[in-house]
């Protein structure tokens, strides 16, 4: 038998005694050897959509493949999926990008991995809110940056402050990290506040990074992006969500103009082009064509949403003042427990209901906390929801 409990033999790189692996993969797991004994697992753990890729964006899939296309492409992506991209933003947010500025990567998190290399220097601290989605600060960790984690509350709707970074700006900080919609929160920045970080981030002489995978899920009329605010900022965004892409590992960023040239560089370096098929299908992704498909998806999950909301409220979580993105819904468990990890145990061995412990995304006020993701179908959330109530009874 393997056994992979034993210590390495030579010493591992010193930043990996700050990467901490996701408590929700030991969750899932459980949950596999539960479902391997029959049970029925009702899974609100999982942040991915559970719909399979819309038909245009497979079909667009298949013909490259027949079409052999099958090589690398160019670093930065395929010309025709880049300037697809600039067109989403021209017709999403009315802003203008020249296609240079746009690099495609294997998924968000090769963006995100990508600046981490490109932005952050030994010793310098990255602001960003506690909690957040936890590789971002293992990729901080990975280029020996320092996170500076912003404990964020439902007093302002679990997203950093102006008045909060300027008071947590040291002179070894480098940059500004958001996210908006926020996992595991839901929740987003404005434009009025994107207005002020940007202004703030000018000012101060730090780079400004906003991740805006949680992009097109969202609930409220309007989400403005950051590319709609300042041509300074960096961008992050992915197919993975809203496209429900997750598995094809494709996502993209947007950069200043002044650091195209450095990013494609790391480009070729990190991972030579993302994936070949994977480009010629997002360009369905894309497509007018497909975006009624794309918008059903988003009803379903607004519906999960309201439906969820109510629900938890009704149990005795306390919920954050408004979940307008994302598919996940930050429950605080005070009326039930001090801690999150016993109680997503307990919920889930007793009662068969998966669902992520606060700790999984920061340390404030983590145990909590516990993220529920709506991306199963309203009959198993109506069924999660039968069982907590008898759980909680
Ligand atoms: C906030 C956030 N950023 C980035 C990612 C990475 O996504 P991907 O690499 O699939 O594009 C995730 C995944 O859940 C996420 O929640």
């Amino acid at each position: 038998m393997t056994d992979n409990t034993a210590q390495p033999d030579t010493p591992l790189s010193t930043a990996m005694a700050q990467v901490n692996p996701f408590r929700v993969m030991a969750v899932m797991q459980r949950a596999a050897e539960l479902e391997a004994q029959g049970k029925k697992i009702v899974h609100m753990e999982v942040g991915e959509p559970d719909f399979v890729t819309a038909d245009p964006i497979i079909t667009a899939a298949k013909l490259a493949l027949d079409a052999g296309q099958t090589s690398y492409t160019q670093a930065p992506g395929i010309p025709a999926l880049r300037e697809a991209i600039a067109r989403h933003y021209q017709l999403r947010n009315n802003v203008e990008i020249d296609p240079q500025r746009i690099l495609v990567t294997p998924g968000a998190s090769a963006g995100l991995m990508l600046l981490a290399h490109l932005l952050v220097s030994p010793g310098a601290g990255i602001l960003m809110a506690d909690p957040a989605y936890p590789c971002v600060r293992n990729f901080v960790h990975l280029v020996h940056g320092i996170p500076q984690l912003l404990p964020v509350s439902a007093q302002s709707n679990f997203q950093p402050t102006l008045d909060q970074v300027a008071a947590n700006c040291k002179a070894s900080t480098s940059g500004l990290w958001l996210a908006s919609p926020s996992n595991p929160t839901g929740t987003i920045v404005d434009r009025e506040e994107l207005h002020k970080f940007s202004a703030f981030t000018a000012e101060r002489g730090l780079h400004l990074l906003v991740d805006e995978i949680y992009h097109g899920l969202h609930y409220v009329d309007e989400l403005a992006s950051i590319v709609e605010v300042t041509d300074k900022a960096f961008l992050v965004n992915s197919f993975s969500k809203y496209f429900g892409m997750t598995g094809w590992r494709l996502g993209w960023i947007v950069v200043p103009a002044n650091y195209i040239d450095k990013a494609r560089v790391l480009a070729q370096n990190l991972y030579i082009s993302a994936p070949t098929i994977a480009q010629h299908a997002a360009i369905a992704a894309l497509d007018e064509a497909t975006r009624p498909e794309l918008e059903r998806r988003r009803e379903a999950f607004r519906q999960r949403r309201d439906y969820l909301q109510t629900a938890l409220q009704e149990l005795g979580f306390t919920l954050p003042p408004s979940v307008d993105g994302a598919f996940y819904i930050y429950a605080g468990i005070e009326h039930f427990s001090d801690n999150a990890e016993d109680f997503c145990a307990q919920m889930l061995n007793e009662h068969g209901v998966a669902i992520t412990p606060g700790t999984d995304f920061g340390d404030y006020r983590a145990q909590q906390f516990v993220r529920f993701a709506f991306t199963t179908s309203m009959d198993n959330l109506e069924l999660g929801i039968a069982r907590l109530k008898k759980a909680l009874a």
